[in-house]
């Protein structure tokens, strides 16, 4: 059977970065995120007694033989679980630059686990779907429920998921996603995170994250976006501090990552209401309300340096949709 999903990708206030088991993704400490409508990943997969192996497309870009095989183990967890023998072809397209930080892992992943599944014929609850969806690529779990996702660090499989604690239509908050370098990044997510526990600063960081999910949950709950923001940027700037502290060093950011910093710090200083975070890669994402969408996204444009910016909505989660991809 053929079947199609949309996937969001996520931008996370409180960063996952590091895991407790490298096979099935366990991380370190919960983290939570919004979905993003502008970024997003569609993927068909079809499982057919036609093909004699898996083969894994992607439209307008290349998969590396590394990132084929990780797909491919997906497929076969899948395999196993809804007990089909077929092999599958997979084809599938990202609005955005992959491995340039836009968290094309977790669209992507989310993508092909709920179209794999269904393509199948077994369906899953969304919580087993996160928890698939989470061995392919930990942000994954975060992109299939609705709109504000926490994911449930646990300390097995089975309570390690995601679910939504408020729908995308809770809260008008915006991302301006400002592409400072839209090539792929030298060093990958996971590659990074396996040598995390040389950071000095790694302790403390996971000891402060309970507290700082806390001021998030609390911040959604009353729409403070001040308060809100102040613990974005603390997470992300710790997160970047820990990366950067590790043996060997990874640094991310470019100058450019530094002059949008710089320019959301001015538009504060001017009262709006503006914050940014960044995730493994050069580009920053600018968090904001709706109603200051003209005067953030004016200032961002003229940064000299710039790519180009996506600015995004809070979307729902995973879904189904007919248009295939072949
Ligand atoms: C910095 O989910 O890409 O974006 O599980 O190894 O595939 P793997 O890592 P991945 O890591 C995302 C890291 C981050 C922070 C976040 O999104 O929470």
């Amino acid at each position: 059977m053929k079947k199609t999903a949309h996937a969001p990708s996520n931008i996370a206030f409180i960063k996952y970065w590091g895991k407790k088991d490298n096979v099935l993704r366990l991380p370190l400490n919960s983290s939570f995120s919004m979905n993003l409508d502008g970024a997003y990943t569609i993927t068909t997969v079809d499982f057919s007694p036609q093909y004699n192996r898996d083969t894994v497309q992607l439209i307008g870009g290349n998969f590396s033989a590394q990132e084929e095989a990780r797909v491919v183990k997906a497929l076969e967890r899948i395999r196993l679980k809804s007990h089909t023998n077929n092999y599958a072809r997979v084809l599938t397209q990202n609005t955005f630059p992959k491995g340039a930080g836009a968290a094309a892992s977790a669209s992507g992943f989310a993508a092909l686990t709920v179209a794999a599944f269904e393509a199948t014929g077994m369906s899953l609850s969304e919580k087993e779907l996160t928890i698939f969806a989470r061995m392919g690529s930990g942000s994954a779990c975060r992109s299939i429920p609705d709109g504000f996702v926490l994911w449930e660090e646990g300390n097995m499989s089975e309570n390690s998921y995601a679910h939504s604690l408020y729908p995308s239509t809770y809260w008008d908050l915006r991302d301006a996603l400002v592409i400072v370098d839209s090539s792929m990044k030298k060093v990958s997510t996971t590659e990074g995170m396996e040598s995390i526990t040389t950071s000095p600063f790694l302790s403390q960081r996971l000891k402060i994250i309970p507290s700082r999910i806390e001021r998030i949950l609390n911040a959604c709950k009353n729409k403070n976006l001040t308060m809100l923001g102040e613990v974005i940027e603390e997470d992300c700037l710790d997160m970047h501090h820990v990366m950067q502290t590790q043996i060997p060093a990874l640094n991310y950011w470019n100058n450019t990552t530094v002059l949008v910093m710089e320019e959301v710090k001015r538009l504060r200083s001017l009262n709006v209401d503006v914050y940014f975070t960044v995730d493994a890669g050069p580009n920053v994402h600018c968090i904001y309300e709706g109603k200051d969408e003209s005067k953030v996204l004016e200032a961002l444009q003229k940064i000299q340096g710039i790519e180009t910016i996506i600015n995004n909505k809070v979307t729902t989660g995973t879904h189904l949709i007919d248009q295939h991809l072949f």
